[in-house]
């Protein structure tokens, strides 16, 4: 998944597309790349590996220009290298282009392009489009990247920028069909990108272009036109984050600032939708589709990653409180599994980004299949997710720039318990101010865990060169067990696996050793005594027994080597108590192994190809 930025206006454009892509190096760093035109010529500047390797090339040899393109890299075809770095210029030199997405026909358009003597330097699908637009090249850019399209199969967001308009003409054109582009509106100059993150530092006010959108941007000019280049209407939003939010905030990485951050974005996320004297939760925008919802016979549950274990934490609240099934599916896997859909299914997709290619294939194919509504759990206003769904329970974690997923993680259970609260309410119930007061718990609860990341960070120094952990839990607590597994994995490379407590003596006890770390979590009163004696379990063969428990120490000093204390909250809640501790030893063991955390090796942020 690729960063896409680009500018036209009168200020140094360099700069401005480093800052740019600085602040989307989320999205890949396998190479990073800036084209600008300078005296009617096409000037590209490349360097594989992270943005800085490109930073480090123009502080040596700075290029100058107007208007220009920038890209960072997540590789998909052609290795990471110099050579397969964007932006591509076609074989006759005349334009640059920049990519994000798959071209699933690009090989019989290379091998036609080839047969007619179009040459290719790289091994990317992105250098066939840059071909086919010069193809058909005649003076305008335009209509020669509609006929490329045309020609286009699979994912694309791409733009294009060419010497066509000779000395002094800026103008760049840029088509959406899958992963997200959108334009930031200027005075006497225009920006796009990717992403919002990219735009803040310069313009609140951005358009969005749809599927099959081709927008045309000069200085003085914003147009989108259809795929068959007739004009259409893109309506211009304001973006509610501000810049500062973006920023690390004087921490060494955006995920110890994003975790430290849970307290505020879990209050932002249920304030203003709880009346805490009625119980009565207010979610904007549900109106349209609460009659389905009442109407429903079950949810379908659609996510990846960390947003699918909080559909698995999900399952459990919306069965618990409002008693409608709920079938949780990976975005991958769902669509190809024939699934039974009906006018009882309402179809729930969770993204922090809102552009996982693989959540939105499933939302639309349960769309396809009969579903009645589409409901979203988003974290990003304006994002894929949101526009294909009949309603949106916004989180309200703000910018999340570390790969990992943290505090957005934390507000998605918050807004899932607040989903089923208002499952519970349009399906007959009355509302319930004891189960809205407790979220009131969840600021001070937090505070108080994120207060021992020094324990915790101890904890990691001790067991971070353990060469794998297991991670237990049951009931609502076991996706919590996958979470901080997931998080082990990413940060620190460690092969980590969540299990849930009960199934270890079905098998992965045989894993236990003295040198294998097992995190279990203990906290509530349901299986309490379960947990403990999996720890007891464990503890006989020598296991090595971290206990994330709200108990006195004491109670499981006897069966644990290391005890983490979380303050107790409602059982339905714990889990966004219960998974900060877990994020802090993936971040202090990351940290210590000397990983990245911030940009984990072959990772991105939002995975907006299938
Ligand atoms: C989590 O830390 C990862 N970044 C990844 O698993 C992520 O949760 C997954 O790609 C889904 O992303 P989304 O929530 O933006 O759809």
């Amino acid at each position: 998944m690729c960063g896409i930025v680009g500018y036209v206006g009168d200020r140094p454009v360099v700069p401005l597309l480093l800052d740019g892509l600085k602040r989307l190096e989320y999205r890949g760093y396998d190479s990073a790349g800036v084209a600008v035109v300078r005296d009617g010529e096409i000037v590209t500047c490349k360097a594989e590996g992270k943005l800085e390797n490109l930073v480090a090339r123009l502080d040596s040899a700075p290029l100058a220009g107007s208007h220009g393109l920038g890209h960072t890299r997540w590789a998909t075809h052609g290795a990471p290298s110099e050579r397969n770095a964007h932006p591509m210029v076609d074989a006759r030199g005349r334009l640059a282009l920049i990519h994000n997405g798959i071209i699933e026909n690009f090989l019989p358009l290379k091998r036609r392009l080839a047969e007619e003597g179009w040459a290719f330097r790289s091994d990317t699908d992105t250098e066939v489009i840059a071909n086919l637009v010069s193809e058909r090249l005649d003076g305008d850019l335009l209509p020669a990247v509609l006929a490329a399209c045309r020609q286009l199969e699979g994912m694309y967001a791409f733009a294009v920028l060419s010497t066509a308009g000779g000395d002094g003409h800026q103008e760049i054109v840029a088509a959406r069909q899958g992963p997200p582009l959108l334009l930031g509106l200027g005075d006497g100059e225009q920006y796009l990108a990717s992403d919002p993150a990219a735009l803040l530092a310069h313009t609140r006010d951005v358009v969005f272009l749809e599927n099959g959108d081709v927008a045309r941007i000069t200085p003085r000019s914003v147009e989108v036109f259809d795929g068959s280049g007739e004009p259409v209407e893109r309506r211009a939003q304001r973006l509610d984050w501000d810049p500062v939010q973006a920023d690390k905030g004087g921490y060494r990485h955006y995920m110890l600032k994003e975790i430290h951050e849970q307290t505020q974005a879990v209050q932002d996320t249920f304030a203003g939708r709880i009346d805490f004297a009625t119980g009565e939760v207010l979610l904007e925008g549900f109106a349209a589709v609460d009659e389905r919802l009442a109407a429903a016979s079950r949810l379908h549950v659609l996510a990846c990653g960390t947003s699918w274990h909080a559909a698995l934490v999900g399952k459990f609240l919306i069965e618990e409180l409002a008693r409608l099934p709920v079938e949780v599916d990976y975005g991958s896997e769902y669509r190809y599994r024939h699934p039974i859909v009906d006018e009882g299914v309402v179809a729930v997709g969770i993204s922090q980004s809102g552009e996982t290619a693989d959540t939105l294939s499933a939302m639309q194919a349960a769309r396809e299949l009969g579903a009645a509504a589409l409901v979203a759990v988003c974290n990003v206003r304006g994002s894929e997710a949101t526009r294909i769904s009949d309603a949106t329970v916004y989180t309200h974690a703000g910018p999340e720039i570390g790969v990992a997923s943290t505090k957005a993680f934390t507000t998605q259970l918050v807004a899932l318990y607040l989903l089923a609260l208002h499952l519970r309410r349009v399906r007959g119930e009355e509302p319930d101010p004891a189960l809205a007061g407790e979220l009131a718990h969840l600021p001070q609860a937090l505070d108080r865990v994120l207060a021992s990341e020094r324990e915790i960070r101890q904890i990691a120094r001790r067991y971070h060169r353990a060469r794998d952990f297991l991670f237990l839990g049951r009931g609502i607590n076991y996706p919590i067990a996958l979470e901080g597994a997931l998080k082990l994995k990413e940060i620190s490379y460690i092969h980590a696996e969540g299990y849930p407590a009960g199934e270890m003596k079905h098998g992965p006890i045989a894993l236990i050793d003295p040198d294998m770390p097992v995190v279990a979590i203990a906290t509530g009163e349901r299986v309490y005594d379960k947990v403990k004696s999996n720890m007891q379990e464990v503890h006989a063969r020598d296991g090595i027994v971290i206990a994330v428990t709200d108990r006195d120490p004491e109670d499981v000093e006897d069966v644990a080597d290391e005890v983490i204390r979380v303050p107790r909250v409602a059982e339905w809640l714990q889990p966004v108590v219960n998974v900060v501790p877990l994020q802090l030893l993936a971040y202090h063991v990351g940290v210590r192994r000397g990983a990245d955390v911030d940009q984990p090796r072959n990772l991105a942020k939002s995975v907006t190809v299938e």
